[in-house]
């Protein structure tokens, strides 16, 4: 991947920070950015010298102007744009304030918006855009309305953007990972989770590593997919095929 120029969100760590270390690890040159600046920093330092660390909190338009000028002026045209920043909470939409519903659309559909639009204004010489969407932004789930609304729009903009973009040479998808072992699936909201349960519904029976998204955002950067676009990959060990029916003896089929 020598040539191409990242910039990944939300690559603090999860999901982001398995997709910056695997594009360093290829010679690309991975711009890391996030909220979180002392961890971001600390761990662009382990990546060599082709990494760079920037802050940037996706859902301010200066900051997006600002890291992507300053990506053309050190000579690194975005090539590959990876929007992993997001966070989940967990509430029925009864017990959802105007406050945290807004708070999701901001940061993972808003933060995704401002991401494509600036990429489409800084991939001069074409690419390609990852979205990190969700299973629950394919499937809806009680419990995670404002969160999976987001997502749902993260699938739409990533297809529109496919659309508006393909005679400029820049692809857009999205990837839909199901439960992937990072920050985001041990917050408090999700501590009373009967986790067992929920891993022997999965059809593979475990939880994703960040690193498994990660390899999938490669090939989704890289020319192995270069007829690639507008679509959604799922990332879920099985759990958007369908319905495992409990075992049940025959008589009452
Ligand atoms: N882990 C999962 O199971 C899972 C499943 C489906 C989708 N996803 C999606 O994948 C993406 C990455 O999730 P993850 O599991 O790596 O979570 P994570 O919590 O490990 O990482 C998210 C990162 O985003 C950063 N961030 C938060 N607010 C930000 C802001 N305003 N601007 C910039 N950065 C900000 C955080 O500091 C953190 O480093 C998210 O969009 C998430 O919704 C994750």
């Amino acid at each position: 991947m020598r040539g191409t120029n990242v910039l990944v969100t939300g690559a603090s760590g999860g999901i982001g920070g398995a997709c910056a270390e695997l594009f360093a690890a290829h010679g690309a040159t991975v711009y890391l950015t996030d909220v979180n600046d002392d961890t971001g920093r600390a761990f662009t330092a382990t990546l060599g010298a082709n990494a760079y660390y920037r802050h940037l909190d996706v859902t301010s338009e200066t900051d997006w102007a600002d890291a992507t000028a300053a990506m053309a002026a050190a000579g690194h045209d975005i090539t590959v744009l990876v929007n992993s920043a997001g966070a989940a909470m967990k509430a029925t939409l009864a017990d959802t304030t105007l406050d945290q519903f807004r708070r999701m659309i901001d940061l993972n559909l808003v933060g995704t918006f401002l991401g494509l639009k600036t990429a489409a204004a800084a991939m001069v010489g074409g690419g390609s855009v990852i979205n990190l969407a969700s299973l629950r932004g394919v499937l809806a789930t009680a419990e995670l309305g404002a969160y999976g609304a987001a997502k749902f729009g993260v699938r739409a903009l990533t297809k529109v953007a496919a659309l508006e973009l393909a005679d400029r040479g820049i692809r857009v998808n999205s990837v839909c990972p199901g439960s992937i072992e990072t920050e985001i699936t041990s917050v408090s909201d999700f501590a009373d989770d009967d986790v067992e349960a929920y891993v022997r519904s999965i059809p593979m029976q475990r939880r994703g590593a960040p690193e498994e998204v990660a390899k999938v955002i490669r090939f989704l950067a890289a020319d192995d997919s270069s007829y690639v676009t507008g679509t959604d990959l799922l990332v879920d060990g099985g759990q958007a095929a369908g319905v495992r029916t409990p075992k049940i003896s025959n008589e009452k089929v």
